[in-house]
C-alpha cells in the first residue's frame, strides 16, 4: 500500500442549545464513514469535533431555563455525545469551545491578525433593547410585517405573506426578549479585514482542495467584493472576552472554528506523540479536511483560512460541503413528524440502517440528499438483509453442523475471491472521494455476485447427498470469505454490523489490507442474526413519536428538556402590585362572528358581543380554530386595550388563550352561567 498519511478531519461542530436531528447526522455519518475509511487503510487519521458552546441564544437559552451558560452547556455536552456514541460516530476526541484550548488559540490567532494589522475598529450604531441591556441580533427584534401588517413576525421575513425586508422596516418593533422597543445605540466593533487576502483566498481556491460548486459560490464572493467582517459583541454575551477590551467579546463564529484546533490540541495532549505543529504549522506536511454544510461555506472557506493564513498558520487541505436533509421530498417538519431527533430515532430503529441508508444517497457534491421513509424501508431490508447478511446465514449452519464449525482448508473458486479482492481499489477510490453511494453499489454488485455463486452450488440440495461433503464444505467456506471480503469493504459504514461478524468470524478487526489473505482452516463461532429487517411499524411509529414531541412541547426544536417546558421557555413574569392588575378591564365576551382575513393566514377576525357593545378583534389562533366552531362560544376578552391599527383594521381588544402558538393554542372559556358583559376579576 501507498506511505502512511497524518490525516486531520473535522464536522461542524453543533450548536450547544438544541438536539441532535437527522439532518445534523448527514454530516456525523459522511464524515465517520469517511475517517474509518482512511483509519482501515492504515493512515494515521484523527477524526475531532466539539460543542459550539458560545453566542447569544446559547446565553438566552440558559437565561430561560433559570441556569447558568455552563450548566446548559454542560448538560447539552452530555446529550450531544451520548447521540453520536449511539450512532457510533467514532470520535478520537469532542470538546467544547468553551475551554482553555481554544481561549488561547482564539487569543493567539486574534492578536497575530491584530499585529499585522487586519482588524480594523470602528462605531456602529444597533438595535438595543434598553429593559434587558443588550444589544440585539436580527433574529431577536419582532413586529408587525411591513407588507401585509402581520403582528409577531421575527427578524427578516414575514411567516404570513412571505415578504423579506430589513428588521429595521418592521412596525412597531419589539424586543423579543423583554418586549421593550429597541433603540439605535452606537457601540465600537472590531473588523476582521477580509479583502486583505483576496489574493491570498484566491490562490487558496484554485489549490483543487474545493467542490466545483463551492469554488464556483467563491468566485461569486470575490466578484461582489470582500467586507470586513464584524469580529465583536458586547456584552452581556457569552464567550470569550477580547483582551485588552473588557466588556468586548469575540462573536461565536470568530472561535468556532478554532475549536477544531482546541479539540486537536485536547488530544495531541493525551496522546503519545501526537504533534500539534506537524498539522497546524504554516509549512505542515499533514492534511486536514474540514467536513461542513453547505450553509456555513462563508465561514469555512473565507473567513477562516484568511484568519489561519493571517495567523501565520497553515491552510485547510481542502472543506468538503453537502447538502441538506430533506424527508420524503420535504423539509424537516414538525407538525409531519420528519423533524425526527437522534434519539427518537435511536428509541425505534438500529443506527446501522440509518447510516447504510445515506451511505447509500450521499456522492461527493453539495446535493441535498431525501430520505424517503419508504424508500429506506426497502434499501435496507434488500440489500443489508436480503443480500449481505443472507451470503452468511446461507453458508453458517452447515459449517457448524457439518464440520464442527471449521472452514475447509481451499476455497473451491478462487478467481471469484480474487475478482472480489480486486474490486477493492475502485471501491477505496470511491471512498477517497467521497462517492459513497458509488461504493455501496459497487459492493451490492459483489453481494449479488456472491449469492449467485451460492445459488449455483445449491448447498442445500449437495447437503442432502451423501458423499459431496468435500464439495459442501468448499461452497460455504467460499461464501463465507466472500461475505468476510465485503464486510471488509462495509465496515465504514456498518461498524456494528462489522464487529458482529467479526466475533462470528473469529476474527480481529478487519483492515483493508487483510482481506486478500482468504481465511481456511479456521474455526468460526455459532452463527447469530446480524442484523433484523427494518419493520415499517417502528418506521411509523417514530414518526409518531416525532409528532408526540411537538404536541408536548409546541416547538421541539427549541424545546427545553426541563421539567415542565412551559415555565422553563417562559419563566413567570415579574411581580405586580394589585393596582395593576385591577387596570385591566376583563370580561366575558360572546363570539358572534369569525372570519378568515385574506392575505393573514394566521389571522382570524373576530366579532365579540360584550352584553350590548360589540368589538371587533384580530386574533392568531387560525391555525388551531375553524372560524365555524368559533362562533356562538363565550371566552375572555381585554376589554381596555389600547385599540390598534392594523393593515385589515382596527383591533379592539385581545381574546385569551393559552399555549405556545401554532396549532398549540387554547382560547379560554368561562363556566356555564356566566353571561357576557360580567367582569373577570
Ligand atoms: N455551530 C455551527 C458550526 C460551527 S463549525 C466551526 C453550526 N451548527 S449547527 O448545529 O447548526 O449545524 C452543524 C452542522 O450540521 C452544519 O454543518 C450544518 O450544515 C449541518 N446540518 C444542520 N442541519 C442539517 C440538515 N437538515 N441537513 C444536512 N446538514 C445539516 O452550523
Ligand atoms: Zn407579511
Amino acid at each position: 500500500m501507498n506511505e502512511k498519511r497524518d490525516i486531520l478531519v473535522t464536522s461542524a461542530l453543533p450548536y450547544a442549545n438544541g438536539p441532535i436531528h437527522i439532518g445534523h447526522l448527514v454530516e456525523y455519518i459522511q464524515t465517520d464513514i469517511w475517517a474509518r475509511f482512511q483509519k482501515m487503510r492504515g493512515h494515521n487519521c484523527w477524526y475531532v469535533c466539539a460543542d459550539d458552546a458560545h453566542g447569544t441564544p446559547i446565553m438566552l437559552r440558559a437565561r430561560q431555563e433559570g441556569i447558568a451558560p455552563e450548566a446548559l452547556i454542560a448538560r447539552v455536552a452530555d446529550e450531544h455525545q451520548a447521540d453520536f456514541a449511539a450512532f457510533r460516530i467514532g470520535f478520537d476526541n469532542y470538546h467544547s469551545t468553551h475551554s482553555p484550548e481554544n481561549r488561547h488559540y482564539a487569543t493567539l490567532i486574534y492578536e497575530r491578525n491584530r499585529d499585522a494589522g487586519h482588524i480594523a475598529r470602528r462605531t456602529i450604531t444597533q438595535a438595543y433593547d434598553p429593559v434587558e441591556n443588550i444589544f440585539l441580533p436580527d433574529r431577536f427584534i419582532k413586529g408587525e410585517c411591513p407588507k401585509c401588517g402581520a403582528p409577531d413576525q421575527y427578524g427578516d421575513n414575514c411567516e404570513a405573506c412571505g415578504a423579506s425586508y430589513s428588521p429595521s422596516e418592521l412596525k412597531n418593533p419589539r424586543s423579543a426578549i423583554s418586549g421593550a422597543v429597541p433603540e439605535p445605540r452606537e457601540s465600537e466593533h472590531y473588523f476582521f479585514r477580509l479583502a486583505d487576502f483576496e489574493a491570498m483566498l484566491k490562490d487558496w481556491t484554485r489549490g483543487g482542495g474545493l467542490q466545483r460548486e463551492v469554488a464556483n459560490k467563491l468566485d461569486e464572493w470575490f466578484a461582489a467584493g470582500l467586507q470586513e467582517w464584524d469580529i465583536s459583541r458586547d456584552a452581556p454575551y457569552f464567550g470569550f472576552e477580547i483582551p485588552g477590551h473588557p466588556g468586548k467579546f469575540f462573536y461565536v463564529w470568530l472561535d468556532a472554528p478554532i475549536g477544531y484546533m482546541a479539540s486537536f490540541q485536547h488530544l495531541c495532549d493525551r496522546t503519545e506523540g501526537l504533534d500539534f505543529e506537524r498539522f497546524w504549522a504554516a509549512d505542515a506536511t499533514a492534511e486536514v479536511y474540514h467536513f461542513i454544510g453547505k450553509d456555513i461555506i462563508y465561514f469555512h472557506a473565507l473567513f477562516w483560512p484568511a484568519m489561519l493564513h493571517g495567523a501565520g498558520f497553515r491552510t485547510p487541505s481542502a472543506v468538503f460541503a453537502h447538502g441538506f436533509l430533506t424527508v420524503d421530498g420535504q423539509k424537516m417538519s414538525k407538525s409531519r413528524g420528519t423533524f425526527i431527533k437522534a434519539r427518537t430515532y435511536l428509541d425505534h430503529l438500529d443506527p446501522e440502517y440509518l447510516r447504510y441508508y445515506f451511505a447509500a444517497k450521499l456522492g461527493p457534491g453539495v446535493d441535498d440528499i431525501d430520505l424517503s421513509l419508504e424508500d429506506f424501508t426497502a434499501r435496507v431490508n434488500a440489500d443489508l438483509v436480503g443480500k449481505v447478511v443472507n451470503i452468511a446465514s446461507r453458508c453458517a449452519g452447515f459449517i457448524a453442523k457439518r464440520f464442527d464449525g471449521r472452514l475447509a482448508e481451499t476455497l473451491p473458486a478462487p478467481e471469484l475471491f480474487a475478482a472480489v479482492v480486486a474490486a477493492g481499489e475502485s471501491i477505496a477510490g470511491a471512498y477517497e472521494r467521497r462517492e459513497l453511494s458509488r461504493a455501496v453499489r459497487e459492493i451490492m454488485a459483489l453481494a449479488d455476485r456472491a449469492n449467485q455463486y451460492i445459488d449455483e452450488q445449491a448447498p442445500w440440495v449437495v447437503a442432502k447427498q451423501p458423499g459431496r461433503e468435500a464439495e459442501l464444505h468448499g461452497t460455504c467456506t467460499q461464501g463465507l470469505n466472500l461475505f468476510r471480503v465485503l464486510i471488509g469493504y462495509l465496515r465504514p459504514i456498518l461498524p456494528g454490523t462489522a464487529m458482529a461478524a467479526e466475533a462470528f468470524l473469529r476474527i480481529p478487526p478487519l483492515t483493508w489490507n487483510d482481506l486478500a489473505e482468504p481465511l481456511l482452516g479456521h474455526e468460526i463461532a455459532p452463527f447469530k442474526p446480524l442484523m433484523t429487517r427494518v419493520d415499517p411499524e417502528r418506521v411509523a411509529a417514530m414518526v409518531e413519536a416525532s409528532k408526540e414531541d411537538l404536541a408536548a412541547t409546541g416547538d421541539a426544536a427549541s424545546a427545553p428538556t426541563g421539567p415542565n417546558p412551559h415555565l422553563a421557555r417562559d419563566p413567570i413574569a415579574e411581580v405586580v402590585d394589585f393596582d395593576t392588575f385591577a387596570r385591566l378591564d376583563l370580561r366575558v365576551a360572546r363570539i358572534t362572528a369569525a372570519e378568515l382575513v385574506p392575505k393573514a393566514d394566521k389571522l382570524l377576525r373576530l366579532t365579540l358581543d360584550l352584553g350590548g357593545e360589540s368589538r371587533n378583534v384580530f386574533a392568531g389562533i387560525r391555525a388551531a380554530y375553524a372560524p365555524e366552531d368559533l362562533v356562538g362560544r363565550l371566552t375572555v376578552m381585554a376589554a381596555n386595550l389600547a385599540p390598534r391599527k392594523m393593515r385589515f383594521g382596527v383591533s379592539e381588544g385581545m381574546v385569551l388563550a393559552a399555549g405556545p402558538g401554532g396549532g398549540d393554542i387554547f382560547l379560554l372559556a368561562p363556566d356555564a352561567g356566566a353571561e357576557p358583559g360580567m367582569r373577570v376579576k
